[in-house]
This record gives C-alpha cells, structure tokens and sequence, in this order.
C-alpha cells in the first residue's frame, strides 16, 4: 500500500509558532500540553496542501486569511448539546419568560425580545433558544422573536445553518417542544431531525471572532449567551470579550456563561441573577 509522504513531526518551535498566531487571532490560548493535539488536528491540513512541514504550513497560514479561517476550523471544539446546563433554560421557561410576556402584554415593553448565542457551535443552543422563545411569545399574538447564532468556525456554522442532527439528540428535548418543533426524518433522512422552517426564520447566522475589536453588529440583545468558550481564552482576553459583549445587552438583559466559566460581576457593574447568569445592577429592584 502507498504511503502518504511522512511530514516532518511538530516541532517545540514550530507548535509555539502556532501556539501565538492562534491567541493572536481567535484569543484561543492553548496551553503547551495541547501540543499534541494541535499536531493531530493540523496534520492532515499540513498534508493536503502539499506542505513539506509544519514550518512551510505555518509560512502558508501566516499570509492567508482562508487558511487561517480552515486551521482555526480544525483547532476549535464544538462540543454541544440541547438544553445544555438545563438549570439556566429552567431560569427562562419559569421565571424570566413568563415575567417578560407578561409586561409585553400589558404594554410596558415591545413585544420584541432579541437574544445572541455567541459561540453557537453545531447550533443546538440557538435553537434551544428558538424553541423556548417561540413558546412563551408566539408570533400570532403580535410578538417578534429575533435570534443573532455566531460562531468563529465556518463548518459548525454550515452545520447550524442545515438545522439537521442525529435523532438521538432529541432526548434532550422536552417532550412537548420536541413534537412541536422538530421533524423526524423520513426516506433519505432517516436516523435524523430538522429543525421545524418557522424556528430556522428566527435565526440568523454570522460568523464573528469574539476576539476581533469591532463585531459589526447593531442594536442590543435581551440575552447574550457566551458558554464554553472563554474556557479556551486567557484572563486578559476573556475580559476583553466579556467587556465587548456586554456593550451589546439591553438595559434589562441577562448575560449567561459556562458552569465552568464565571466572572466577578461587580467589576462589570453586574451581579448574579441565576446559575452563572448575570444582570446590571441597576436592575436589581427588578
Ligand atoms: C464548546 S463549543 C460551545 C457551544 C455552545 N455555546 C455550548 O455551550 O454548548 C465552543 C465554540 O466556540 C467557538 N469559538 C472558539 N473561539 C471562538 C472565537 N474567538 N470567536 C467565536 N467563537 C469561537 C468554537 O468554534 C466552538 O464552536
């Protein structure tokens, strides 16, 4: 059998070469345990272009911005899943919602919530979102229901944008949003879901670096999720994101992260509103 040409192994150099275009560019810092796993997630990269080694990639990669976007594509983890961390969806089902509608109706808000799901990943937490939103302010009863999905990684956003999963991802649906949200695959798409077309109108997608200075967007949310993903960033670039993100929350807005992500909320203005959610305190009274 013919062997693919062996490509010189990662050097220490090489992989702190990469280790600093990677913070550089997406903030991502990976620690120098995480050498061999930037080798194993590049090499077949490196082999595809016909590089003879990690140098000649790197010198490729340097000057490139859609080899950089193909690279940052194999670094990144997607890891995710619906209804993810189910205590800060049972927060919103039962508290938040609820209360939100209900001065929706009486006229003291627009009946318009917007909400961003900043590292979106494969898409199940946009649509968890859509899914939850879509049942508290349905849109007959006048309600708009907008839903920002950004992700640095092209091929998760691709991904998203299909709205198609394994159907044993279903499970972590609740019964009730499931039936009346997703489609079971038939024919062709047998073994999976899609997401119901009136979610998928809800939701656009964008790819945005959170660690670019200026995402290029608009307006203000209701709530910004930004889980699992500040765990791969430094201090000094989490707080830079966080800082930039919170520019974008409505003055009654809620800020969520990870379970295995916080913040000290009051070098922000923030307190705690829920299980790693945030609010501004000046909306404490609230
Ligand atoms: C582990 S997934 C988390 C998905 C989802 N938020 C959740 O909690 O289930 C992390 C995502 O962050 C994205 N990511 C990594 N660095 C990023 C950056 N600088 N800007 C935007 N997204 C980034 C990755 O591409 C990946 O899809």
């Amino acid at each position: 059998m013919h062997e693919p040409d062996a490509i010189r192994p990662l050097s220490d150099r090489e992989f702190r070469m990469l280790q600093q275009l990677i913070y550089r560019e997406a903030g991502i810092h990976l620690s120098d345990a995480k050498k061999a796993l930037v080798s194993g997630r590049l090499t077949r990269r490196v082999r595809a272009l016909g590089c003879r080694d990690f140098t000649a990639y790197y010198q490729h990669v340097e000057s490139n911005q859609n080899e950089r976007t193909s690279m940052l594509d194999c670094i990144s983890t997607n890891e995710t899943r619906f209804f993810r961390e189910p205590k800060q969806f049972e927060f919103l089902d039962g508290t938040v919602l609820p209360h939100w509608r209900a001065v929706g109706e009486a006229g003291q808000i627009p009946k318009r919530i917007r909400a961003w799901s900043a590292a979106c990943s494969t898409g199940e937490e946009p649509y968890t979102l859509a899914m939850l939103l879509a049942a508290h302010f349905p849109a007959p009863e006048g309600w708009s229901v907008e839903i920002l999905a950004s992700d640095l990684s092209t091929r998760v956003l691709d991904a998203a944008r299909e709205g198609v999963w394994p159907i044993e991802r279903s499970h972590d649906i609740p019964e009730g949003l499931r039936k009346a949200y997703m489609l079971r695959g038939i024919r062709a798409e047998e073994g999976r879901m899609r997401a119901h077309p009136s979610l998928k109108s809800m939701i656009e997608f964008r790819r945005i670096n959170l660690n670019d200075r200026d995402y290029g967007i608009g307006g203000t949310f209701d709530l910004i999720f930004c889980r699992n993903v500040l765990i791969y960033f430094n201090r000094e670039s989490k707080e830079a994101v966080i800082q930039r993100l919170l520019r974008y929350l409505s003055g009654s807005g809620l800020f969520f992260l990870g379970h295995a992500e916080s913040l000290t909320p009051s070098s922000y203005g923030m307190e705690h509103a829920g299980p790693t959610i945030y609010r501004r305190v000046a909306q404490a009274g609230q």
